[in-house]
């Protein structure tokens, strides 16, 4: 009934709230307060047992649980379909994919995404591929604060970036995890391609006596992955700016014990150098595009060649689809030990 409330002593509160709840009887769309000495309670219908009074509840909010829930009356069945629902949020930051014929409504939707997602600051959308060496795309702001710098939480690690100028991926989550546990101990690491360090970091906060090196060519991302260096007290991590090409061959001939290669693009590209950085029984993490058809083959045809030309044996540990990346194509990886 309009209006109507429960009111208790504040020490009943707790006991009274959970009993209206499982009665069903619980108004959810209005605000429980309190005078400092009673509590209200928003009510559907009298209860007995209970002193009902008339006070006018503030009315609720509710959070939308889906975008597809925030958006209905926005958009119509039809352009509710044509919406990407999975996107990605790197701490702060929501990049969404909005198909060309939504883009009358993107404002819409991002305001949406900050709706659902009260931790979510700024919306962008993706604006290009991933593009050129260094592996960053386009983003065009759509709402909420203009800045794409943020910081992501992971695996006990925190890590700072700009999504505009470094390529980063939480959907590597598991992969890295997977990684660092099986990493050894007091083991001698090189990660190329390493962005701004996010393997490192975490293979470094699970082994604090492992040395490890990044290799990374983008400038940007070197100063990203120096800073949370400090973020995390990773005092066994260094960074090394450059192209693996040139690196390896001057500075880190025969000493890994672990090779990580998470270029993915083009990665089979630099087996020359894992193979060269790599010591008797080194393990290499070898990432890699592949249509779900064939997924390891290309790889694998790879790894075999190279390991010919230079006359080292090889022994795959594991093959593994570590995500989907486009219609029929996944990224994958291949450990493998070099033996000899
Ligand atoms: C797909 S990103 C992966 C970054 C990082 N490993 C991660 O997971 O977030 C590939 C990275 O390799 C770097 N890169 C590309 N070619 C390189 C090269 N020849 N030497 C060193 N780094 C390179 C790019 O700048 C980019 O940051």
């Amino acid at each position: 009934m309009k209006n109507d409330c429960i009111k208790v002593e504040k020490r009943k509160a707790e006991e009274t709230r959970r009993k209206l709840v499982s009665s069903g009887v619980f108004d959810k769309t209005r605000r429980v307060f309190s005078d400092g000495k009673f509590v209200f309670f928003p009510v559907l219908k009298k209860i007995s047992g209970f002193e009902i009074v008339k006070k006018k509840a503030r009315v609720r909010t509710l959070k939308p649980n889906s975008i597809k829930e925030a958006l209905a009356g926005v958009l119509s069945e039809k352009e509710l379909a044509l919406l990407v629902s999975s996107f990605d949020i790197v701490g702060r930051v929501a990049v969404l994919e909005i198909p060309e014929v939504l883009e009358k409504k993107q404002k819409q939707i991002a305001e949406a995404v900050m709706r659902v997602h009260k931790s979510v600051r700024a919306v962008f959308k993706k604006a290009s591929e991933m593009q050129g060496v260094f592996r960053v795309r386009k983003l065009k702001w759509l709402a909420g604060e203009k800045q794409s710098e943020t910081i992501y939480a992971e695996n006990n690690c925190r890590m700072k970036l700009d999504l505009k100028k470094v390529y980063f991926s939480p959907r590597l989550v598991f992969e890295r995890k997977r990684i660092a546990e099986l990493a050894g101990e007091n083991e001698r690491v090189l990660v190329f391609f390493a962005g701004v360090g996010p393997f490192a970091l975490v293979i470094a906060r699970k082994h604090p006596l492992a040395k490890i090196t990044c290799i990374e060519l983008n400038p940007a991302a070197c100063e990203y992955a120096r800073e949370n260096i400090e973020l995390n007290k990773a005092e066994n991590v260094d960074i090394v700016e450059g192209d693996v090409r040139k690196i390896i061959p001057a500075s880190f001939v025969g000493v890994a014990d672990r090779v990580l290669m998470p270029l993915p693009k083009g990665a089979e590209e630099f087996l020359r150098e894992a193979f060269l950085a790599a010591r008797k029984g080194c393990v290499v993490h070898l990432y890699s595009f592949a249509e779900d058809a064939k997924p390891f083959e290309k790889a694998l045809k790879a790894v075999r060649a190279e390991a010919k030309k230079q006359g080292r044996r090889v022994k795959v540990l594991c093959k593994r689809v570590v995500r989907p990346y486009a219609p029929r194509v996944s990224q994958v990886v291949i450990d493998f030990q070099i033996l000899n």
